[in-house]
């Protein structure tokens, strides 16, 4: 009978609920705002391989590249709301939640990627994966981009250079600061609106990484880039708490070695592609390229330092003296 078919199937779909048989597979969404082929988009897909490879039938992890399902602007909150599960902004998207990580805006801070890496390796380093715990976000691991460069529509080779210009900047205030001290308007934008705003003259310049001013195009738009050097542009691979600390202990530390794994592979092809990518922006003849003298660039660090002092009581002077000494 009818009755005994539906009670049949009612013990069947608790049989395989319980061995987790039929069950389909838990989505985890990691949405991010950059190309495919860049560090993040490359560590994105990698963690997606390794996931889907260690806990086959378990998981699957869609990744979403170029703002498509989350932009700047709303990527930390859809986080909290459980509508993506990780997420990797640059460390100048935090500001709303810690204001810590402004460290790593501070112009002319570290001399090179290798000593922003033993900084974030460094017991300081570690110490800020957790400075948003109260706020539901929790740090899984940082990844590399690369140093930021300027680029315009003018060459920018003395500070004054840049004077009463617009650039776009991510949303930080020391990022603003930087710009107000040469006496250029910052202007807040999302990533996603860069490449628009350049190409209608809308603003004039911006500052970013050669693998973003290459893969978004930047150089096509902008007649000059200025190899500064002089600041950095990394990201931290935050999830929320609630998801995070949900997951089951033993997935949970597949989870995290793939991440590590993801980002080891990020971190090289960061390596990579800052060499290539500016080789690629060079051989294109679409921008020309800003070398600075020694003395020249001084007048940026002469304009352009003196920002730390605004922003040391919120960062902290201790954390500022150990990137300092993650110099040497
Ligand atoms: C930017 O907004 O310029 C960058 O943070 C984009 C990114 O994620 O690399």
């Amino acid at each position: 009978s009818i009755a005994k078919l539906a009670k049949l199937a009612t013990i069947a779909s608790i049989l395989a609920a319980s061995f987790n048989v039929f069950a389909e597979p838990v989505e985890i969404k990691f949405s991010h705002v950059v190309a495919e082929n860049t560090p993040k988009g490359q560590m994105a897909l990698k963690f997606k391989e390794l996931i889907e490879q260690r806990l086959p039938g378990e998981y699957v992890v869609n990744v979403f590249p170029n703002s498509q399902l989350f932009g700047d602007n709303n990527e930390l909150a859809a986080l909290l709301l459980n509508d993506v599960q990780f997420v990797a902004p640059s460390l100048s998207k935090f500001e709303r939640y810690t204001k810590k990580l402004q460290i790593f805006d501070l112009p002319f801070l570290f001399e090179d990627m290798a000593a922003v890496d033993r900084f974030q390796q460094s017991e300081s380093g570690q110490k800020l994966l957790n400075s948003m715990n109260r706020k539901g976000v929790v740090g899984l691991g940082y990844l590399h981009n690369g140093m930021k460069q300027f680029s315009a529509n003018d060459p920018l080779t003395l500070p004054k250079d840049a004077n009463g210009k617009k650039f776009r900047i991510m949303a930080s205030d020391v990022i603003a600061a930087q710009f107000d001290a040469v006496g250029a308007i910052p202007v807040k934008k999302p990533f996603s609106e860069v490449f628009t705003l350049l190409q209608t003259r809308a603003i004039d310049g911006q500052e970013n990484t050669w693998s973003n001013t290459y893969s978004m195009k930047f150089y096509e738009v902008q007649s000059h880039i200025t190899e500064s050097n002089h600041g950095v542009l990394d990201y931290m691979v935050v999830s929320s708490n609630t998801f995070w600390k949900g997951l089951p202990a033993d997935k949970r530390a597949v989870f995290k070695t793939a991440l590590d794994e993801a980002i080891a592979l990020g971190n090289k092809i960061a390596a990579e592609k800052d060499n290539e990518d500016r080789q690629a922006i060079i051989d294109s003849k679409r921008s020309q390229l800003v070398t600075l003298t020694q003395a020249d660039r001084q007048q940026w660090v002469n304009a352009m330092k003196p920002v730390w002092a605004k922003f040391e009581d919120q960062i902290g002077k201790d954390m500022i003296d150990a990137a300092v000494a993650a110099n040497t």
